[in-house]
C-alpha cells in the first residue's frame, strides 16, 4: 500500500494551522502541524513530508530562512514549499522565491485554491520521487551487473592462465618423450624456449607470438620420436646413410604438427621443420639461406644451440658461458641470422638468469666437450 500524502502545515498561529490542516484532511491528505520554522526542519528531518506549507513571519525561524534551508539540504530540497502570506506581503514574497520556494497562497486560504495548488505541488514531488528512485534503480542494477561481469572476466582471466600452464606443462611432457630417448637433459626445452622468448623480446616481436613462441619451441625436435636409438643415441660420428636419417627428424616432426589450421601447430610445425636451417644456406632439410628461413626457425636455431652448448652432456661436460656466447659469436652471419646474433649478445644477463633459473648440472669445462656439443648443435 502506497504511503498517504503528507502535508506540514507551518504556521505560529494555531488557528490557521488548524484552518488549513481541516481543510487538507478533508482532502483525504494526511497533516503534520509546526509552529515555527525550527520545528518544521525537525519533523522534515524524521518523517516524509510532500509538500510544506510555510508561514513567513514566525519568531523561532521565520519563513525566508527556513524555505533557504529547505532548499539548500540535497535530501529534502525536492520537496516543494509553500509560502503562505498576506496580499501586501511582497517583499517577503519576492525574496521567498529567490530562495526557492515553489508557490504561494493567500492568507487565509481560500478552500478551492489551496486544493489546487496543493494537488498539483504533490504531482510534482511523486514525480520527482519516481525519477529518483528510477535513478537509483538503475544505478544499482548497472552496479550489480558491472560487478557480474567483472566476476566473470576475473573468472575467465583465471580459467585462462590455468589452461596455459597445464598446456605449456603438457606441451614440455610430450616434447620429453621424444628428447629423452636423445640425450638431452630434461629442463633443456624450459631453457631453450625461455631464451627465445628472450630474442624474441629483444628484437621487437610482439607480446602475443613471443608467447606462442614459449610454447612452441618445445616440440622442435618432436620429430626424434621417429629415429632408432641406435642413431640418436650415438655418441661418435654418424655414417653418412646414419646422418641423413638423423636430419628425417625434421621431417618427420613437420608430419607430426601438420594438418591443423591452427596458428599455434602451424608454428610449431614451421620451427620442427626449420630449426636446422642455417643462414648461409649450408642446414638441413632444405637449405634455406637467410630470411627465406623463418624468423621462428631463426630463433630457435641460436637458443636450442647456445643450451647444447652450455648443458652438460654424457659425451661432454657444459661449456663455460662465455666460451658458448663466443662459438655463437663465431657463427654470425654462417649459422645464425647475424641480427638475431647481436640480439642475442645484447642480452646476455637476462640470458644466464633464464639459465641460472632453470638449472640442473653445474657447468663443468672439459676440453674434450667441444665436439660432442657441435655434434648435438647439428643434430
Ligand atoms: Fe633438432
Ligand atoms: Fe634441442
Amino acid at each position: 500500500m502506497s504511503r498517504p500524502e503528507t502535508i506540514l502545515v507551518t504556521d505560529d498561529d494555531p488557528r490557521i494551522r488548524e484552518t488549513i490542516t481541516e481543510m487538507l484532511n478533508l482532502e483525504g491528505y494526511r497533516t503534520l502541524q509546526a509552529e515555527s520554522g525550527a520545528q518544521a526542519l525537525d519533523i522534515l528531518a524524521c518523517d516524509e513530508v510532500d509538500v510544506v506549507l510555510l508561514d513567513i513571519n514566525m519568531e523561532v525561524m521565520d519563513g525566508l530562512e527556513t524555505t533557504r534551508r529547505i532548499k539548500s539540504d540535497p535530501s529534502l530540497r525536492n520537496i516543494p514549499v509553500v509560502i503562505v502570506s498576506g496580499m501586501d506581503d511582497s517583499e517577503s514574497r519576492i525574496a521567498a522565491l529567490q530562495m526557492g520556494a515553489d508557490d504561494f497562497l493567500n492568507k487565509p486560504p481560500h478552500l478551492a485554491e489551496l486544493k489546487a495548488r496543493v494537488r498539483s505541488l504533490v504531482k510534482v514531488k511523486a514525480y520527482h520521487d519516481y525519477m529518483l528512485n528510477y535513478q537509483k534503480k538503475l544505478e544499482d542494477t548497472v552496479g550489480e551487473r558491472t560487478r557480474e561481469l567483472r566476476n566473470t572476466l576475473e573468472e575467465l582471466a583465471l580459467a585462462n592462465r590455468k589452461l596455459k600452464t597445464s598446456s605449456l606443462s603438457t606441451i614440455y611432457c610430450l616434447s620429453r618423450a621424444a628428447e629423452y630417448r636423445d640425450e638431452d637433459t630434461s629442463t633443456h626445452l624450459q631453457r631453450m624456449s625461455h631464451y627465445s622468448a628472450t630474442l624474441a623480446e629483444k628484437t621487437g616481436i610482439p607480446e602475443a607470438d613471443r608467447e606462442m613462441l614459449l610454447y612452441t619451441t618445445p616440440m622442435h625436435d618432436i620429430g626424434k620420436i621417429g629415429i632408432p636409438d641406435s642413431i640418436l643415441r650415438k655418441t661418435g660420428k654418424l655414417l653418412p646413410r646414419e646422418w641423413l636419417l638423423m636430419q628425417e627428424h625434421t621431417i618427420i616432426g613437420a608430419k607430426i604438427l601438420e594438418g591443423s589450421s591452427d596458428e599455434f601447430l602451424v608454428k610449431a610445425r614451421t620451427i620442427a621443420l626449420t630449426h636446422h636451417e642455417k643462414w648461409d644456406g649450408t642446414g638441413y632439410p632444405r637449405g634455406l639461406k637467410g630470411e627465406e628461413i623463418p624468423v621462428e626457425g631463426r630463433i630457435t636455431a641460436v637458443a636450442d644451440v647456445f643450451d647444447a652448448l652450455t648443458t652438460k652432456r654424457p659425451y661432454k661436460d657444459a661449456f663455460p658461458t662465455d666460451r658458448a656466447f663466443r662459438i655463437i659469436l663465431e657463427g654470425r652471419g654462417f649459422h645464425f641470422d647475424p641480427a638475431l646474433v647481436d640480439a642475442f649478445l645484447s642480452v646476455k644477463d637476462e640470458i644466464l638468469r633464464t639459465k641460472e633459473r632453470f638449472s640442473e648440472v653445474p657447468d663443468i669445462f672439459d676440453e674434450r666437450g667441444e665436439t660432442g656439443a657441435k655434434l648435438h648443435a647439428d643434430r
